[in-house]
């Protein structure tokens, strides 16, 4: 094992989209930002510099950090915000996963132009358990804003309403030929005839969850989060936000005198394909001859499911199996020491004097686990924690159920408002969790990407309608189900999940739609120590930015 050392210099830049030059935040002057490449076992250093104004954290999404909270990432719960002039070093060890993650900023909506791909390679010796490939290509979904994406969510937080939609989808960056000023601005895959090519697949959109297609090609899903599956073979993905997914292609085993698009469009929003709710990128071919070949040829595009296509997304989610090779997989808790039931969905909060809001009833728009809008504190929770002055900073009640349950998929409560405030819960060391999380039909019923910090979990049930205690348990996968960090709760149903809770700090779980977390679908959860060195997280680091 070795360590890998980067510098991420968090600067200005100016790129040009959709006709508009504009200054984004950026690592590097890169957008998308640069890769951090590893092997499993490696340790990765990563000094973040902050050049500008803005305070900034980075987050390494779905790395576990074991007993190295203080690098995790999210501001005011692992850490304060790295401030104009300070830098920070991140440092961490990648333990027992393989494949992609990725690094976003953690901090407001920075992460609309500060991430970029995690690349975890196998030991050195150690191979993938399927075909190798013969290129590598990562390929990364974001959203574009025309506006500063910390203005538009400034705004919305203060008048209450949801924030505009973003400008466009994008393919590592580009936005692609459906977009004005884009067809310059579009992603190009060059594939040789009959060869496998991984696709490192990331979602780091925003809000909204994509449909993914490449015409007359067909995809085998192999990884999903950073953990092997058992491999399976669809025409159509749904990737959604803070999921990473490794897929093999195969090329034709000819030249095809063809293009084919890539395309990805979202899930809940939008109405058509093909039109500017749609990126697009090109699969080309090189020519034999090894000259570009000009160009007349067909073009050929893929279908994607229209929107809202919920039994597509059910059947697709359903596929996902681990390998249950002990090698690669770990075990699903069989034994639950603790339960929660966790509502997941929209509500609304009493609009600030002077403003008019644009929720429901003149409200502002809100939305809790729980009944429970979380308020970030102003300094970091886990320093509150280590360093045991927690008065003032948060409460470790967070409701185990819903207080007042209803029908959560029937008709939405009159009351729809939620409560406020800063509650966590704690665990014991080595505790297997069962969690339910039920999403509400309050305000619409809408799918919510949770990811938790800091743990892999097991999708272990999922369903439509209500969680049934007596009933759902029965048919629960205990042997072997999917590992990921982030899930999909679906519109109108249910998942269950169940982790070890043997990561000693403070993790954030949250909605992945930046939307939602920033109106408050987020809660956080204490781990003790264990009674043994190796199971106590370890003090900060000396240089760890104050608040
Ligand atoms: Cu990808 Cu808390 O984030």
């Amino acid at each position: 094992c070795m360590t890998r050392h980067y510098t991420f210099n968090i600067v200005q830049h100016n790129v040009t989209r959709l006709c508009n030059t504009k200054t984004i935040i950026s690592v590097n002057g890169m957008f998308p930002g640069p890769k951090i490449v590893a092997r499993e076992g490696d340790q990765v250093l990563v000094n973040v510099v902050n050049h500008v104004t803005n305070n900034v954290t980075i987050h390494w999404h779905g790395i576990r950090q074991l007993r190295s909270g203080w690098a995790d990432g999210p501001a005011y719960v692992t850490q304060c915000p790295i401030q104009t002039g300070q830098s920070y070093l991140y440092n961490f060890t990648i333990t027992g996963q393989r494949g992609t993650l990725f690094w976003h900023a953690h901090i407001s909506w920075l992460r609309s132009t500060l991430y970029g791909p995690i690349i975890i390679l196998p030991r050195r010796n150690e191979s993938y358990p399927f075909r190798k490939p013969y290129k590598e290509v990562p390929v990364i979904f974001g959203e574009w804003w025309n506006a500063d994406p910390e203005a538009v969510i400034n705004q919305a937080l203060q008048t209450g309403g949801g924030p505009n939609v973003s400008d466009a989808y994008t393919i590592n960056g580009l936005p692609g030929p459906f977009y004005n000023c884009s067809s310059k601005h579009t992603f190009k895959l060059r594939v040789k005839p009959g060869k496998t090519y991984m696709l490192r697949l990331i979602s780091a959109a925003m809000n909204d969850e994509l449909f993914f297609s490449i015409a007359n090609h067909t995809m085998t899903i192999v990884e999903a989060d950073a953990v092997y599956i058992k491999p399976f073979t669809t025409n159509v993905l749904l990737i959604t936000p803070g999921q990473t997914t490794n897929v093999l292609l195969e090329t034709k085993p000819y030249y095809p005198n063809a293009t084919f698009l890539m395309a990805a469009r979202p899930y809940f929003t939008g109405q058509g394909t093909f039109d500017n709710s749609t990126v697009a990128g090109f699969l080309e071919y090189e020519h034999p001859s090894g000259q570009s070949f000009n160009k007349r040829m067909k073009i050929f595009k893929p279908s994607l499911p229209p929107v809202t296509s919920t039994g597509f997304v059910a059947n697709f989610t359903k596929k996902f199996r681990s390998l249950n090779n002990p090698k690669y997989t770990a075990r699903v808790p069989q034994i639950v020491d603790k339960r929660f039931f966790f509502t997941i969905g929209l509500g609304s909060s009493p609009c600030p004097q002077n403003s008019t809001c644009q929720g429901p009833n003149g409200t502002k728009f809100a939305a809790a686990i729980n009944n429970v809008s979380f308020a970030l504190p102003t300094t970091a929770m886990l320093q509150a924690y280590f360093f045991k002055n927690s008065n003032g900073v948060y409460k470790t009640d967070f409701p185990t159920y819903p207080r007042s349950p209803f029908n959560y998929t029937g008709t939405p409560p009159n009351n729809t408002k939620v409560s406020n405030g800063t509650h966590l819960v704690v665990l014991r060391f080595n505790t297997t969790v069962e969690l339910i999380l039920q999403d509400t039909s309050i305000l619409g019923a809408e799918s919510h990407p949770l990811h938790l910090h800091g743990f892999n979990f097991f999708v272990v049930g999922e369903g439509f309608g209500n969680y049934d205690p007596n009933k759902d348990p029965r048919n629960f996968n205990l042997v072997d189900p999917i590992e990921r960090n982030t899930i999909g709760v679906p519109a109108g149903g249910w998942v269950a999940i169940r982790f070890l809770a043997d990561n000693p700090g403070v993790w954030f779980m949250h909605c992945h739609f930046e939307v939602h977390t920033s109106w408050g679908l987020k809660m956080a959860w204490i781990v003790l120590d264990g009674p043994l060195t190796s199971q106590k997280l370890p003090p900060p680091p000396p240089e760890i930015p104050k608040c």
